[in-house]
Formats: structure tokens, C-alpha cells, sequence
């Protein structure tokens, strides 16, 4: 069989994506637009059931990410009633700004064709995947955050999104300053997987 692919490659970025957050970004280094638009193209390829296409993006970068770091910080501010903690608002106003970009993961519903929302939520997070095997390829760092304003449904407004729609979090994406530590822990595949090679019916 031919081997289409540099198969090697891929799993090697597969198994060296690793999670990259905001204080191990180079501060101020800001990545070409046409890189992004690359890690955007190839969230657009993920798989959907009934092409549905339901991934939605908003990009912050340059006066923007300040501009969303007040945006979060006011809308958790607002919002987070007793749960208001003053640590996490100051990491709302801070973490942006160590970023190149900011790219707030939206899931947009189609109601009309009736599919289960976890089939729409689920193609997003393929997405998703897509973006950070992009962004481990050209050597740069991201992190997927559901921290902050994800799940306030006021939040939704301020990235087109509706009441069916979905606010899935915030990707974060810089260069990488600190070394981080590869691979990622995992336990072993065989604990996670039953394999049946035999009718075991009864
Ligand atoms: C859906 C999702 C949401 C996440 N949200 C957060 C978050 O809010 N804060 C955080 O520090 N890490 C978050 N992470 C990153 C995980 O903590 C990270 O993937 C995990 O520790 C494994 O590390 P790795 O990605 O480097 O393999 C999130 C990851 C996923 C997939």
C-alpha cells in the first residue's frame, strides 16, 4: 500500500501537542495573520455530520486582544455574582494581552435538520483538534481555556452567537517562550480500549 503521507511527521505532532498557556508565550511577538488564517482553514476541514458546518470564530489580536480582555473581565464582573473572585478577574484582564491571538470558539446550532446539539458540539471540538495539531506544526504554542465567561449565557451576545448557539471557550496562540515538558502524560491506550477479535455472543 502507498503511504500518501509522512506518517512519522504526523504522529509526532500528534504526540508533542501539548497544552501552552499565556505566561509561556513570547510577550509582544506577534504571529503573520496568514499563519492564522492556515490554523482557520484547517479548523474549516474538520469532519460534521450534514455539513452542518457549525464551528463559528471570532480573532482578537493587536488592540483587540485589549479589547477583549475588558470585554471578559466586565462581562465576569458583571455576572459572576457571588461567585466573583478578584484573582480570576485580574487573569481576565492579564492573560489576553500575553497572547499573538485570541480566537473565541463558537458553535453555531441548525435547528432545521434536528441533530442532537452533541453532534454539532462535537464537530467543533474537531475543530478545534485541527487548530492545535496546526499551531504544534509551524512550532508554536496554544491552550483551549473554558475558563472565564465561556458558559454565561450573556457572554454569547458579544460573538454572534444565539440561544441555541454555544459559547465553547477561548483558544489562546503565541510563540513560544518558556520549554515545556513533551509528551504530555497520558496512561497507557490498553487501559481505555476493549478489543474483540472473536464473536463472543452467547
Ligand atoms: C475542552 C477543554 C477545555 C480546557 N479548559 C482549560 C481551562 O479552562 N484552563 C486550563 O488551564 N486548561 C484547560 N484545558 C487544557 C487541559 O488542562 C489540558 O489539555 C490537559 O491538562 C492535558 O494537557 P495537554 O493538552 O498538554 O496534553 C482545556 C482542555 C480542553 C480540551
Amino acid at each position: 500500500m502507498e503511504v500518501k503521507y509522512d506518517v512519522e511527521q504526523f504522529n509526532s505532532i500528534v504526540r508533542n501537542r501539548r497544552s501552552i498557556y499565556p505566561y509561556q508565550y513570547e510577550k509582544g511577538k506577534v504571529i503573520p495573520d496568514e499563519i492564522i488564517w492556515q490554523i482557520l482553514e484547517n479548523a474549516n476541514r474538520a469532519p460534521n455530520h450534514k455539513q452542518t458546518e457549525p464551528w463559528r470564530f471570532t480573532v482578537f489580536t493587536s488592540e483587540g486582544l485589549a479589547y477583549f480582555a475588558n470585554l471578559q473581565a466586565s462581562v465576569y464582573k458583571q455576572y459572576s455574582g457571588t461567585n466573583f473572585n478578584k484573582g480570576r478577574h485580574q487573569k481576565l484582564l492579564d492573560y489576553p494581552l500575553m497572547a499573538s491571538h485570541v480566537i473565541a470558539i463558537g458553535m453555531k446550532r441548525n435547528v432545521a435538520n434536528k441533530l442532537p446539539e452533541v453532534e454539532e458540539i462535537m464537530a467543533t471540538a474537531c475543530a478545534v483538534e485541527n487548530m492545535f495539531l496546526t499551531v504544534t506544526a509551524y512550532g508554536l504554542g496554544c491552550y483551549w481555556s473554558t475558563a472565564s465567561i465561556t458558559y454565561f449565557e450573556e457572554a454569547k451576545q458579544y460573538f454572534d452567537l444565539g440561544n441555541d448557539d454555544k459559547l465553547l471557550g477561548f483558544f489562546y496562540i503565541g510563540y513560544v517562550a518558556k520549554p515545556f515538558e513533551i509528551p504530555s502524560k497520558r496512561k497507557a491506550i490498553q487501559e481505555k480500549v476493549k478489543w474483540i477479535d472473536k464473536n463472543i455472543s452467547t
